[in-house]
């Protein structure tokens, strides 16, 4: 048994989440998170509202609101859609917290006490019509690496680097239009290059396990070779103050969000010990050495985010523990693990473009989960999604992959199998003697437990969600070697019972196997075969007080309690259980659904 940090990217609270956002880090992380549980792993899955940074400011200008009052808003939003996607955490919280506040400038601290933040007079934009501070990512101009058009004044999302606002070619206001000012402005910098070395270290060793997706260690390895100083404290009245004597009560410089950000996934495992009532238990995951057990840690996002976290937080956590060229001692927290493994999806365009919620080329979470309910999306995720390459969702293959997969695959093969014992025994029958053909189910459903498992533990979402639709099919031609609904005579009636016996075996360890991934379905399921209780536990979403200063604050988060997270085994179903006839497992949706969503759509 390991200790498995699951950290899942933080999604900006600037508005609901879209299909492309939950397709690069939430049903992945949430699947391969059920699943350790399931293998009797010790999981502590956190994420939460990445609350600061420009477009939250600027939005909430045109708005009208606070910055505050929109992030307040937006939490809440997103954190209901995660939860109602099945998503379970055990704890996401948000960035605008006084626990997170004091965990990210502890780091702050620790990493300029330790020499690598160095500060540095450099050139910063301002709009020279209203004198006001340009952020960077409101410069737009042509990417000096790759000649992309398009390229903010932080990062060019075409080729993937980092960029300073200066090194844009003819830069502009993404705003007014209007060419920038450079002014002069003083900033603190994250030392990259004396931390490259290490980082270097890190990633071969990395590289040398084999298991991280080809593209990210490629990408990894690569921006290694052009590393530079990158300013980690920013022009901007939003966001976590910096905690040196002089720089406090500037109302105008705040940390860059990108650094607070990914110091997220340890402020919510100290908020989330602290929540617990042991204050100490997050260093089982996060202090090296601090237990006995292996301590593993994926972060889970989509390639836009690969930068910030084989990078940026594994060079912050190497500075806070003094472990670049310039040494150094480790801040409070003692020294912290580096990543184990960055788990990074691929783009996941819609009816072949790009998402983009301000064009209206968007399908929110929310509306997919009341019109489909949230396992068709997990399920068209999982099977069909940007894993190991950019993807494309379209509703005619969704409506195909539900009703193909689904419906006439897995829900077909619960509902015959309940209604057959229903109709002939109206409870679960004792088998007779095993024939051979029972006996290689038996055996190719069991073999899936390994199979689909291993494939699971690395995060092959893809190929692990075939396989065990693969094993649906054999049990569905089992039904079909056998005809049990053809066994009607007296004679035939221990013959009958051994079949459905083991076909409801089967369904049951099918359940299990596919519960990761159709976690909703699989309580559904679980209630037909006779199981009593909920299968496999779901999250929820809870109001809790601030834990310090802000304790007269309250803001929903989602935790759960996976205690009874059921084994990764197959459990013998319960001869005499009644079984009545199911409805249906999955909806089938009708053809008609292609031309309406696509429909809404041109509207939009
Ligand atoms: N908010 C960022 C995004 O949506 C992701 C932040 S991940 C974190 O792209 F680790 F930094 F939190
Ligand atoms: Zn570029």
């Amino acid at each position: 048994m390991s200790k498995i940090l699951s950290a899942v990217a933080w999604p900006y609270a600037n508005g609901p989440r879209h299909l492309g956002h939950v397709a690069g880090f939430g049903v992945p992380s949430d699947v391969f998170s059920r699943y350790m549980r399931m293998a009797g792993h010790d999981v502590l899955m956190v994420s939460g509202s990445d609350e600061h940074g420009t477009p939250i400011l600027v939005l909430a200008d045109k708005e009208g609101v606070t910055p505050q009052e929109l992030v307040d808003t937006n939490h809440a939003i997103i954190a209901r859609e995660l939860a109602d996607l099945g998503c379970s955490y055990d704890l996401y919280t948000r960035t605008t917290t006084a626990n997170h506040y004091a965990v990210a400038q502890e780091l702050f601290r620790q990493v300029h006490a330790n020499g690598y933040m160095i500060e540095q007079t450099t050139r910063g934009a301002i709009s020279p019509s209203t004198g006001r501070t340009l952020p960077d990512r409101y410069i737009e101009g042509t990417c000096p690496i790759c000649g992309y058009a398009e390229a903010r004044g932080d990062q060019c999302d075409n080729c993937g680097n980092q960029l300073e606002p200066t090194d844009l070619i003819a830069p502009k206001s993404r705003i007014n239009g209007e060419t920038p000012e450079f002014i002069e402005t003083q900033h603190f910098f994250l030392d990259l290059p004396a931390l490259a070395d290490a980082l270097r270290e890190w990633l071969s060793g990395r590289e040398a396990s084999g298991t991280w997706r080809p593209n990210v260690i490629k990408f990894s390895l690569n921006i290694l070779d052009d590393i530079r100083p990158r300013a980690m404290t920013r022009d901007i009245d939003w966001g976590i103050p910096v905690p040196l004597e002089g720089w406090e009560d500037q109302p105008a410089k705040r940390l860059y969000v990108w650094f607070d950000a990914v110091v997220g996934y340890l402020s919510a495992s100290i908020e989330w010990a602290r929540r617990t009532g042991d204050d100490e238990r997050w260093r089982d995951w996060w202090v090296e050495g601090a237990v006995p057990e292996e301590q593993l840690s994926y972060y889970f996002m989509g390639k836009d985010n690969i930068t910030f976290h084989s990078q940026i937080w594994p060079a912050e956590l190497l500075a806070y523990a003094g472990r670049g060229a310039k040494g150094g001692e480790p801040g409070t927290y003692g020294v912290l693990n580096l990543p184990t493994e960055v788990v990074s999806s691929e783009y996941l365009t819609m009816e072949g473009k790009q998402f983009s919620s301000s064009r209206g080329h968007v399908i929110g979470i929310r509306e997919v989960l009341e019109r489909y309910g949230p396992d068709p999306i997990r399920y068209f995720i999982c099977a069909a999604g940007p894993e190991n390459q950019d993807s494309n969702f379209t509703w005619a293959e969704f409506v195909q992959r539900n009703n193909s997969e689904l419906v006439a695959g897995w829900g077909n093969l619960v509902n015959r199998t309940g209604a057959m014992i229903a109709k002939s025994f109206g409870e679960i029958p004792q088998p007779g003697a095993l024939e051979p053909v029972d006996e290689a189910v038996r055996a190719a459903t069991l073999q899936a437990f390994d199979t689909v498992g291993d494939l699971l533990a690395r995060q092959r979402i893809k190929s692990a969600v075939g396989e065990a639709m693969r094993a649906v099919g054999e049990v569905n031609k089992y039904v079909t070697d056998t005809e049990p609904f053809k066994l009607k005579g007296d004679d035939e009636r221990e013959r009958l019972a051994t079949v459905l016996h083991t076909l409801i075996q089967c369904v049951s360890d099918l359940n299990t196997i596919l519960a990761p991934f159709l976690p909703h379905a699989a309580n559904r399921v679980h209630a037909f075969i006779g199981g009593e209780g909920e299968f496999i536990p779901m999250p929820v979403v809870e109001d809790v007080h601030g834990l310090d200063d802000d304790a007269d604050r309250t803001y929903p988060v989602i935790t759960g309690s996976y205690g009874s997270t059921p084994r990764w085994e197959s459990r013998p179903v319960t001869v005499g259980a009644p079984i009545a006839k199911p409805t249906g497992v999955f909806v089938k949706l009708d053809e008609s659904v292609v031309e309406e969503e696509l429909e809404r759509l041109r509207e939009s």
